[in-house]
This record gives C-alpha cells, sequence and structure tokens, in this order.
C-alpha cells in the first residue's frame, strides 16, 4: 500500500481580523475540530473592530486556541502535514499574531507552513463536510460569491488557483453595509446578525422603497447609496420614521436582491457550472434562500459558523493549493492581498 499524502491533515490558524480561530483539517474535507473565539463583546461597546485591541486579544488566546483545535481533534504535532496560516488580507496586527505564531509552531516542529488568502479560504469552506448534510464537491467552473465584512467580490473559479474576477464592490463591502446600518438602527455591533433578527419581525406588506443600484452592464456592486438613504429614512426626513422592524428588513431585501440577481446572470452568462456562497454576510438566511430560489445552478452555502471567520476554510484551502502555498521562514502578514491579480485597462 502506497503511502498517504504527506499533508493528511493540517492545522489552520486564522486571525485577520476579530476572530482567533484554529482548526484540524483532514483532507481538505473532515472537520476533525474547528475552534474560534469571538471579540466581538470586545468591539461591541466601539460600534466596530478596534484593530490594536483586536491584536492585542490574539496575542492572549492564540495558543490556547491551537492547543484546544488539537485536543479536540485528538492530534499531536507529529501527525500533521504544515501549518496553515491566513496571511492576508486583513489587519495589519491582527495578521502579524497569527502569521507568527504560525511561524514559530512550524518550525519548531519541523512542518511545512502555508501562507492563505483569507478570501481564497472563503470559497474553499464550500470544500469542507458538514455533519448531516450530503456531501457534493462543486462543480467547475464555478461562480463564487464572496460577501465580508471587508469585500463583496464576484470571482469565477475556473479551478483551484484559477480565478478571474468578475467584479466588485465600487464602495462599501455588503458586510460593512450591514454594519453601518446596525449602528444607524442602534442594533449594535456587528449589524448583520442584528438586522436578520429584527428584520424577521417586520410584517411583510409594510415594506419601504430603497434604492438598488443595479450598475447595468457592469458586475460590480455600490451600497453607499442604499446606507445613505436607511439614514434618510431614520431622520424622518420623509415624514415619522417607520418602526425598526421594517427598515432592517427593506434595507436586508434590497441588499440581497442586487447580491442574488447580479450574481445569477453572470454565473449564467460566464458557463459556470454551481454557485459558491462565502464570507460572513453569507450566513444570512434570507440571502441564502433568495439565491436558491433564484439561482438554476446548484448553490453551495456553508453553514452559518463556516461563513465568518474560521481555521477551517484556511486548513481547506491550504490542502487544496499545498504546493502553491508552501512559503519561507520570511513569510510577512500582507494586509493589502490580492486574491487575483488587478487588471488595470
Ligand atoms: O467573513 P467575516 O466573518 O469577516 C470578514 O472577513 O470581514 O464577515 C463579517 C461580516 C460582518 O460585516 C457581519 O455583519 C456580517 O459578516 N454578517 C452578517 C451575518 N452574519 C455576519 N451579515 C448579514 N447577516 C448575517 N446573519
Ligand atoms: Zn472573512
Amino acid at each position: 500500500m502506497s503511502a498517504p499524502p504527506p499533508h493528511r491533515l493540517i492545522l489552520g490558524i486564522e486571525t485577520s481580523c476579530d476572530e482567533t480561530a484554529a482548526a484540524v483539517v483532514e483532507d481538505g474535507r473532515y472537520l476533525r475540530s474547528n475552534v474560534i473565539a469571538s471579540q466581538f463583546h470586545l468591539h461591541a461597546q466601539y460600534g466596530g473592530v478596534v484593530p490594536e485591541v483586536a491584536a492585542r486579544h490574539h496575542l492572549e488566546v492564540i495558543l490556547a486556541v491551537v492547543d484546544a483545535a488539537l485536543a479536540e481533534a485528538g492530534a499531536g504535532w507529529r501527525d500533521l502535514g504544515g501549518v496553515a496560516v491566513t496571511a492576508g488580507p486583513g489587519l495589519a496586527g491582527a495578521l502579524l499574531v497569527g502569521v507568527n505564531t504560525a511561524k514559530a509552531l512550524a518550525y519548531a516542529h519541523g512542518l511545512p507552513l502555508l501562507g492563505v488568502n483569507h478570501l481564497e479560504a472563503h470559497l474553499y469552506a464550500n470544500w469542507l463536510e458538514v455533519a448531516g448534510r450530503e456531501y457534493r464537491v462543486p462543480e467547475l467552473p464555478a461562480l463564487g460569491l464572496i460577501v465580508s465584512g471587508g469585500h463583496t467580490d464576484l470571482i469565477l473559479m475556473r479551478g483551484h488557483g484559477d480565478y478571474r474576477r468578475l467584479g466588485r464592490t465600487r464602495d462599501d463591502a455588503a458586510g460593512e453595509a450591514f454594519d453601518k446600518v446596525g449602528r444607524l438602527l442602534g442594533l449594535g455591533f456587528p449589524g448583520g446578525p442584528a438586522i436578520e433578527r429584527t428584520a424577521r419581525d417586520a410584517p411583510a406588506k409594510r415594506a419601504l422603497r430603497l434604492p438598488r443600484a443595479w450598475l447595468k452592464g457592469s458586475d460590480d456592486f455600490s451600497f453607499s447609496g442604499l446606507k445613505t438613504a436607511v439614514l434618510h429614512v431614520v431622520r424622518g426626513e420623509r415624514g415619522a420614521a417607520p418602526p425598526v422592524p421594517e427598515i432592517a428588513a427593506s434595507f436586508q431585501q434590497s441588499i440581497i436582491d442586487v447580491l442574488t440577481r447580479k450574481a445569477v446572470d453572470a454565473a449564467l452568462r460566464e458557463g459556470a457550472r454551481s454557485m459558491l456562497l462565502s464570507g460572513g454576510v453569507a450566513a444570512n438566511a434570507a440571502l441564502r434562500e433568495l439565491l436558491i430560489e433564484r439561482s438554476p445552478l446548484p448553490v453551495h452555502a456553508p453553514p452559518p459558523v463556516l461563513c465568518t471567520d474560521n481555521g477551517a476554510m484556511i486548513a481547506a484551502c491550504a490542502h487544496y493549493r499545498f504546493d502553491a502555498l508552501v512559503a519561507g521562514w520570511d513569510l510577512d502578514p500582507q494586509p493589502g492581498m490580492k486574491m487575483v491579480a488587478e487588471v488595470h485597462s
């Protein structure tokens, strides 16, 4: 019998924003453990992530999180085939903690170090197997809709490591819009889950008319006009402000209407065979349902805990892209790291 490939078990470490996370993934597919220490309670009082606070907290908990991930997986260092870490994009100080920790651990244990792009990893959350769900490998080419706190990207994934960016936001990211509107509505931070919860209380018939930026002829997005429109409504500039649930529901509907229509149009035009929903905003149930309803192609969407930041997606990405991602000991955090080379016309 031939020996299994050397990288069957990969430890994935993620510290690009406000979750300190580590996971052990087998064969890029089986979740042996997935430990996530969220810091949102530390940042809630400021209404957003404070980079310095995030970095300091990552430093305090990272080793305990890694230990917990190995213990839960029932794995020791000698069982691992590599240590993968988010190299970017993200907050510089936060990334530095993850990258230096991964470097030190990989070096000390004689393991390969893998530097992973956080956005690419969000797509790979769709390659993880989930208990209770039938496992389906996404068919390529796939249309990836990455919707997170910092990014809104439409990516055509033609193969592993082979991406073309079709569109992106021209101003606010979808998650950023959720967070800003959450703050405007007094719903706290992060705004996405709070808006989703609040929107469920809105009577369906009382929707407000809010703008949708279609940007016809382009796969780009724009959400800043929508945010401003909500501000005007909240200030009661069109008469008395309607109740918060109605505003939350109408705002959410406007965002998911645009995201799903543009993603489906691009997927069909480009001949994609499946859709990959990913990033923190993909945790939104209304978005998931509408995309499934509108897409004639199979829709892959990770369970909510694998949509928001986690170490498992980092390990899965490293498994599929192992040779390309092996890094030297000079790996540095890259806060502005690109997933696809910029094309300037
Ligand atoms: O991917 P992620 O965890 O971190 C980044 O890479 O940015 O995404 C975080 C974003 C936040 O803006 C948060 O408000 C949003 O994802 N989010 C949601 C939901 N859960 C998280 N947005 C809408 N509905 C949700 N249920
Ligand atoms: Zn993310």
